[in-house]
């Protein structure tokens, strides 16, 4: 059975982009594979100055929201990553592999190293090898992210290739066949698997409620511009109400027309409809009419999930058991790469 591995960071409130990018996909996936779905605690930690009470506050919120949003602790594993040690350890491994200049091109360390300015953190230069050791010890094949992770994956690629080509045994059964690898356990085997990321077709990529060209994002300062899956409807029917329009009648998708682009596709994604069947029903209608009907179908996709969240919440000691197993599984099955890892780059091994 093929693996799934994915996270999302426990910092603020997880939103439609998280939900439709990602989380759907995490709910889709589990049924046909071994799926790992962790809360990435180690990861919220790297912008510097996080508060204690709201980490430990978000991680539980956001394991959750996936058990809410449809994960199945029956079908997954859903754990927090930090109680998975193997992660730090196999980051560290990886570190050593992964020339410096590969993390200084990567678009989310330059875009939050610029604001950050002289505080930005070792941590923060180093996030995307702590994102391809959470997926490396997996021996993920498939990992439903969305757009925006892109170039994180693909470094996650080159650093396994890396890795493979350094400590693999396809390395070893070039240079002949007396010439072993540190354990003779790989020859011929790569030690990691390449994966691969998964996107939505439409909801790779939900932008701003504020503003149709920037993606909607947990950490843009006003809460106006994305839809939280855990706002009620009256805060939803305000932002709908508020959020930015152009002066063109009727509804398209349209590329020169990112609001209207954006908020059809929420209306599709919410809905379940096609492009074309939104159009059929949306395509006539003014701003004025379009905003109360996205409004509806924004609420009654979350209804359900709300409920499901409080419920969750309230049932004492379910949340931590469901993470408990989870981590069990999680531990079993990193512990084994990450000693694997240990192995083919000729640590003496531990009892
Ligand atoms: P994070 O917490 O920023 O986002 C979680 C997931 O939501 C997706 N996403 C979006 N999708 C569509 N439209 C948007 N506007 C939008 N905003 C966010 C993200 O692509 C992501 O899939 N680095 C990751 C966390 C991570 C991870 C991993 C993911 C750490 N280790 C291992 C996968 C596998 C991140 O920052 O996600």
């Amino acid at each position: 059975m093929k693996r799934v591995l994915s996270g999302v960071q426990p910092t603020g409130s997880i939103h439609l982009g998280n939900y439709f990018g990602a989380i759907q996909n995490y709910v889709k996936l589990q049924d046909e594979h071994e799926a790992f779905y962790c809360v990435v605690d180690l990861h919220a930690i790297t912008a510097g100055g996080h508060s204690p009470k709201e980490l430990e506050e978000s991680t539980r919120k956001s394991a959750a929201i996936y058990l809410a949003a449809g994960v199945s602790p029956e079908k997954a594993s859903v754990f927090v990553q930090s109680h998975v040690a193997a992660h730090s350890e196999l980051c560290w491994l990886l570190n050593c592999v992964s020339p410096i200049g590969w993390l200084e091109k990567m678009i989310q360390f330059k875009e939050k190293a610029r604001k950050q300015g002289e505080d930005v953190s070792v941590g923060l230069l180093d996030y995307p090898v702590l994102m391809a050791a959470d997926i490396l010890l997996y021996n993920a094949d498939l990992v439903p992210v969305g757009e925006d992770q892109r170039q994180h994956l693909e470094l996650t690629r080159d650093i396994a290739g890396r890795f493979n080509n350094l400590y693999g045994g396809n390395k070893w059964k070039k240079r002949g066949k007396n010439e072993k690898s540190p354990s003779g356990r790989f020859r011929g085997k790569d030690v990691l698997i390449v994966p691969e990321a998964f996107t939505p077709k439409s909801g790779g990529r939900v932008m701003s409620l504020t503003d149709g060209s920037a993606k909607m994002s947990k950490s843009n300062p006003a809460e106006g511009s994305r839809i939280n899956v855990l706002d009620s409807p009256d805060v939803i029917a305000q932002k709908i109400k508020r959020c930015k329009t152009d002066a063109i009648e009727g509804m398209n998708y349209d590329d020169e027309r990112p609001e209207a682009k954006n908020l059809l596709t929420m209306y599709e994604l919410c809905t379940g409809m096609s492009r074309e069947e939104v159009l059929n029903e949306c395509a006539s209608m003014r701003w004025g009419e379009f905003k109360p009907a996205l409004t509806e179908v924004v609420v009654d996709h979350l209804k359900p999930i709300q409920e499901k969240y409080e419920e969750i919440m309230n049932e004492e000691g379910y949340l931590d058991s469901v993470l408990e197993q989870g981590a069990v599984r999680a531990n079993e099955v990193a512990e084994k790469t990450c000693a694997d890892v240990r192995d083919a780059m000729g640590f003496v091994h531990r009892k």
